[in-house]
């Protein structure tokens, strides 16, 4: 049986985020250098956003330049924006076809001004999509929009519009660059690192996490119904105890 036939359709995962790993490693062992890496990693978006929308889950998080990568080598950094920029053109027929919606998180404003055109054009045109909801986090860290959302929040205590004590966990949320997007269930990384990285970490809380050794040029379809049916077998308790979960 396949990991696809296994999968219980009435417990899918609403949200999963992926720290898409590996890319370097996997093309240096073929004797190729990283961008080569990246540009195979472009055929795994495509597989693993149809795999998701083929299942019904709703958000499919990207994790696909972080904050950091800014110090990668300038080659580096400009192939990745040309790929990112290719993948969108070559991409949007098929998005509206397949009803997915992009839509990007991170500081956008770090990125070079043709990557940020493309990216805004095609999210207006797939804004009325209904099925999948491809979220790319771009010049994204956690840490950095956690204290975006510090500087705003304390602005807004500042101008008077809010009190102290009106901070909550809602109004926090509210302020981050994912405000609307619910918490992922599931966090994929691949290529066998056991590390957060930057990522999500208000938002991932209380996710299931699920590590792979295979590098992200390789995770196609059938990894990722595997991660699921493996996301399936989980009992998530929120800090309850089992007894008090409804099964
Ligand atoms: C991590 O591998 C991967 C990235 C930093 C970039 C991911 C980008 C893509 C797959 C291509 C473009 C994206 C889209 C959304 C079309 P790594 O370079 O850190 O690998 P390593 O750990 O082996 O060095």
């Amino acid at each position: 049986m396949t990991f696809k036939e296994q999968i219980d359709k009435e417990r899918i995962p609403r949200h999963v985020a992926v720290i898409m790993d590996g890319n370097g490693r996997w093309a240096k062992s073929k004797g190729e250098d990283r961008i080569f890496g990246h540009q195979n990693g472009v055929d795994s978006v495509d597989q693993v956003s149809e795999a998701a929308g083929e299942i019904g889950v709703k958000y499919l998080t990207l994790y696909a330049f972080s904050t950091e990568n800014w110090n990668r080598p300038e080659a580096e950094v400009d192939a990745l924006m040309g790929l990112l920029v290719d993948a969108i053109k070559n991409n949007v027929r098929k998005m509206m076809k397949n009803n997915v919606r992009l839509l990007v998180i991170g500081d956008i404003n770090r990125l070079p001004q043709m990557t940020r055109e493309k990216l805004q054009d095609a999210m207006s045109e797939t804004g009325q999509n209904t099925g999948l909801n491809l979220v790319l986090a771009l010049s994204y860290s956690s840490r950095w929009e956690i204290l975006n959302a510090t500087k705003k929040i304390a602005q807004s205590v500042k101008e008077g519009k809010i009190q102290i004590e009106d901070i909550d966990e809602t109004l926090f949320s509210d302020n981050l660059t994912t405000v609307g997007i619910p918490d992922p269930d599931l966090l994929i990384r691949t290529s066998g690192e056991l590390r957060i990285s930057n990522f999500l970490m208000w938002q991932l809380s209380y996710s299931e996490l699920y590590f792979t050794d295979i590098c992200w040029p390789e995770f196609k379809k059938e990894p990722f119904f595997e991660a699921i049916v493996d996301y399936q077998k989980r009992e998530r308790r929120f800090g309850k105890t089992s007894e008090q979960i409804v099964k």
